[in-house]
């Protein structure tokens, strides 16, 4: 009885990472991997590792037993942690961030769901406290984030395989690590991959203020690419404004400037873009479109107003404009072959932290155990920061 017990809540605590899935996967092709990963976690598990004694670890995680308002479901709880094998490595969480997929997930109702119970968060930053004897690449002191999503990061200590992870430099700053692995990523490649920028072309974004919106703007501005940012109207405004404009943004915009006469004399100086990203969908993303050039392109990659994307008819007939979506964490899973690519953008975005044209978003960090007001928070229009728990 006291067997079985141990051994589900070492696949409860750390496996719903391992299964996490797409729920339009056909269910036998969920068996079969989850199937594949317990073969490979047994094939990794030492004789030593194994001893009761050694391994009597815990930690402290923020779990949920079921889907719904994150405030409600999640609760800290001291939970064991599984035995480390040859080709693992434990982990100290240092800081993880509450990012809107994250509440998602909490809620169920985003595209990637784990097995219940899971441990929240996707995004962190840990440092190697042990390696397995097995371990090639990672030492201890190394500070590592995740290679994928669904990790359960909002916890104070985790036992991974080396693979799962990639190495971060230790001598960038701790917020600017934590949240590096989603939105700067998702900047780099939606600057990358769909139009060809040069210096001097421009991007038009809405939720300008967002992780993802002020990782834009630096990369651009480091390239020499003009932003014209919208955001939504506030009483703060300016002073948010301002704040963007310090981190190089060329423009900012409240949304109901981008149907007014302004834009006019805006574009008499600033070329109409060639690519917007939209986070917001509805209006918002319909008003980017109409400032598109001729065969611009528009990516989505969130929907925060929750509502749908409209794309006029004219649009699409008089400006051939290209309507893309793109999504990290398929990204990272396309190019998990090599990995090259992954540790390729991860260097040029360490570099840019490090010469300083790469700060993390505004964060407000908030301890672990104050986990309830952080994610109350972390759901509230109009805050402008991103909360991020510190282990
Ligand atoms: N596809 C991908 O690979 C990918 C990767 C990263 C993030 N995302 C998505 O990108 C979006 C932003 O993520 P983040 O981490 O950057 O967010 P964040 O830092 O938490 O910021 C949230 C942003 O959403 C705006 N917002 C909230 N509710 C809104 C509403 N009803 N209408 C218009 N804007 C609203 C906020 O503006 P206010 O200040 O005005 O409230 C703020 O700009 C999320 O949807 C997230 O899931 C997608």
């Amino acid at each position: 009885m006291f067997k079985s017990f141990a051994i589900w809540n070492c696949v409860a605590m750390w496996f719903p990472v391992h299964t996490m899935c797409l729920r339009v996967h056909a269910a036998r092709q969920r068996g079969a991997t989850l199937l594949k990963r317990l073969r490979h976690r047994d094939a990794n598990v030492s004789p030593s590792s194994q001893s009761a004694g050694r391994w009597a670890q815990t930690c402290q995680a923020l779990i949920y037993r079921h889907h719904g308002d994150p405030s409600l479901v999640v609760q800290l709880e001291d939970a064991p942690l599984p035995p480390a094998g040859a080709k693992d490595v434990v982990v100290e969480l240092l800081a993880a961030p509450i990012n809107p997929s994250d509440i998602n997930m909490i809620q169920g109702t985003y595209a990637i769901l784990p097995d219940l119970p899971a441990v929240g968060g996707n995004e962190c930053v840990a440092q190697v406290v042990e390696v397995g004897n097995q371990v090639r690449d990672l030492k201890t002191g190394d500070w590592v984030i995740p290679r994928d999503a669904g990790l359960g990061t909002w916890r104070t200590k985790a036992v991974v395989a080396e693979d799962d992870v990639i190495s971060v430099p230790n001598n960038i700053p701790l917020l600017a690590a934590a949240t590096l692995g989603v939105n700067p990523c998702t900047a780099f490649r939606m600057l990358s991959d769909f139009e060809e920028l040069k210096p001097g072309d421009s991007v038009i974004q809405n939720a300008a203020n967002s992780g993802v919106g002020q990782a834009v703007i630096q990369i651009a501005a480091a390239r020499g690419i003009n932003t014209i940012n919208v955001i939504r109207d506030r009483s703060d405004f300016l002073q948010l404004s301002d704040r963007l404009k310090v981190m190089g943004a060329s423009h900012v915009i409240r949304e109901e400037a981008l149907r007014r006469p302004e834009m006019k004399e805006l574009f008499k100086t600033c070329p109409k873009p060639k690519l917007a990203l939209n986070g917001v969908g509805g209006k918002s993303a319909t008003e980017l479109l109409r400032h598109l050039q001729v065969g611009g392109s528009m990516v989505t990659y969130g929907g925060m107003s929750k509502q749908p994307v409209t794309v006029p008819v004219s649009a699409l007939i008089f400006k051939d404009v290209k309507v893309r979506g793109f999504w990290v964490t398929q990204w990272k899973r396309d190019q998990s072959h090599d990995g090259e690519a992954f540790r390729r953008m991860l260097d040029e975005l360490c570099s840019l932290i490090l010469q300083g044209k790469l700060t993390a978003p505004a964060c407000t960090e908030v301890h672990l155990q104050d986990y309830q007001k952080a994610l109350e928070a972390a759901m509230q229009p109009f805050t402008s920061t991103k909360y991020v728990l510190i282990m």
